[in-house]
């Protein structure tokens, strides 16, 4: 049996993570493909560095072009992560004939159109699905699970750091600043945390289950986005004592043809699957018209989950090697994209403000509400001991989004609130 050859990119937190799996497991998975598999050679950006894993230091390179130009070599593993360059690998590997194997998020979702057209192109095959939620197999699942469904909703937890600052800040009071370093000395976190604590890693992630999910070509710019690290240790309790928890959710919905997607710090109902996704884990709630409610959870990040899903993708590949299918699966987007408009996307509110104590006060801002058709839900005046204004929280019925920002616009200009101190989007 003559061994499939795979060419590394990268031997960091993921990358050792593939080393393992592919040793640990190497009887079982030789017999899936029928061939064993080897790491013939690895790129990485500092040769001598101290590893805690071994590797033959004759495969490594510090040059990727020697990775890919190696005519031995039938896959590239990309587990080093950028954009620009990373980009030119692969579709110089693609050029060459070479199935790719990804878990970045970030080239796939600026570029991935570009890439599996060039895969279609040489009839090679390029998967992803460590890209998103780490450990879950849920790419697959958008493209053969419900390849017979229409989906119409898709929410997710789809940031393992921030769903794991989130919850240490709601169940042990820890602050942001300590639970973020945590984090990154996990292994969880960019090597640039902005991406995850700002949404934007989420962002691609849901630009991605979009396009899959709703067969359009969803793009980075089409996702709204807020991130998380305005989210105070208050607004966390806030939630849980109206029965909400605090979650980055990814939100993408269709009507009819016409669809919305979005990043943003929700309150979700605590009674709702998601809401009892803690630490580092992922969940992708998937919504289909003939299905109904789906769930799938697993770790989002770390070492092993996410090669767990790239050594599957590996064993995808090399069974279509031997199939002689490859480049046949990937999913082309063919739908015209026709996104949402503000007036048309709607969602209930919770505001928590800052207000004189005085009589009156309260009618003034529900007129505001009434003046753009935003109808209230609940309205509570919060005492708070250590605060002489007056703290008004309050829930809206679904308002179109256009409408809640008009509220929010107007009341920043009423002489009689001192602050809007937090606004999130209510789910559930
Ligand atoms: P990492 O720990 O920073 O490892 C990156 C690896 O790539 C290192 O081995 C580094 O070499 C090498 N490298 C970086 N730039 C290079 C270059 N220009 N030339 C050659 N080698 C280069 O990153 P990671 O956490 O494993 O993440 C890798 C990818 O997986 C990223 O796309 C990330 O978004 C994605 N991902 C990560 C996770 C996770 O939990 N960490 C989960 C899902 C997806 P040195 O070792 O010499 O520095
Ligand atoms: N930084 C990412 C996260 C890694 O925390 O989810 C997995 O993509």
């Amino acid at each position: 049996m003559k061994p499939v050859k795979v060419g590394l990119l990268g031997l960091g937190t993921v990358g050792a993570g593939v080393v393992r799996i592919l040793e640990g497991n190497q009887e079982d998975l030789s017999s899936q493909v029928g061939s064993p598999i080897l790491i013939e050679r690895i790129a990485v950006r500092t040769p001598g560095k101290l590893r805690d894993i071994e590797v033959d230091a004759a495969k490594i390179t510090a040059d990727p072009w020697e990775v890919i130009r190696d005519p031995q070599i039938d896959v590239i593993v990309e587990v080093m992560g950028g954009i620009a360059g990373t980009k030119e690998y692969i579709l110089e590997a693609l050029e060459r004939g070479k199935h790719i194997v990804t878990a970045n998020k970030d080239l796939m979702a600026l570029h991935g159109s570009e890439i599996l057209a060039k895969a279609q192109e040489k009839g090679c095959d390029v998967f992803y699905e460590a890209s998103v939620a780490g450990g879950i197999p849920i790419i697959r699942t958008l493209i053969e699970g419900f390849s017979s469904d229409k989906i119409m909703k898709i929410m997710g937890i789809v940031n393992g750091t921030t769903n794991y600052i989130l919850s240490k800040m709601s169940r042990e009071g820890a602050s942001y600043a300590d639970v973020l370093k945590e984090a990154q000395e996990l292994g969880y976190a960019e090597a640039d945390p902005t991406s995850d604590v700002e949404g934007l890693d989420a962002a691609r992630k849901m630009a991605i289950l979009g396009t899959l999910g709703f067969r359009t070509n969803v793009e980075l710019g089409d996702v709204s986005v807020r991130g998380m690290s305005g989210v105070s240790k208050e607004d966390i309790a806030f939630a849980k004592r109206l029965g909400y928890e605090m979650k980055l959710l990814g939100i993408a919905e269709r009507q009819d043809e016409e669809f919305s997607i979005s990043v943003q710090p929700t309150m979700i109902r605590a009674s709702h699957p998601l809401a009892s996704v803690n630490g580092v884990f992922n969940a992708v709630f998937v919504f289909g018209q003939a299905v109904g409610e789906t769930m799938f959870y697993g770790a989002g990040a770390g070492a092993m989950p996410t090669a767990t899903s790239i050594v599957a993708d590996l064993v995808a590949v090399i069974k279509n090697l031997k199939l002689g299918v490859n480049g046949l699966k990937q999913i082309v987007p063919y739908k015209q994209k026709k996104l949402k408009s503000d007036e048309d996307i709607f969602f209930k509110n919770f505001l928590h403000l800052h207000v004189d104590d005085k009589a009156g006060v309260l009618a003034k801002i529900t007129q505001v509400f009434a003046e753009y058709e935003v109808s209230l839900d609940s309205v509570v005046q919060q005492p708070n001991p250590n605060n002489p204004d007056a703290e008004i929280i309050i829930v809206t019925h679904n308002a179109s989004k256009a409408s809640f920002e008009k509220v929010l616009r107007h009341l920043e200009e009423l002489p009689v609130i001192h602050r809007i101190k937090s606004h999130y989007r209510v789910e559930g």
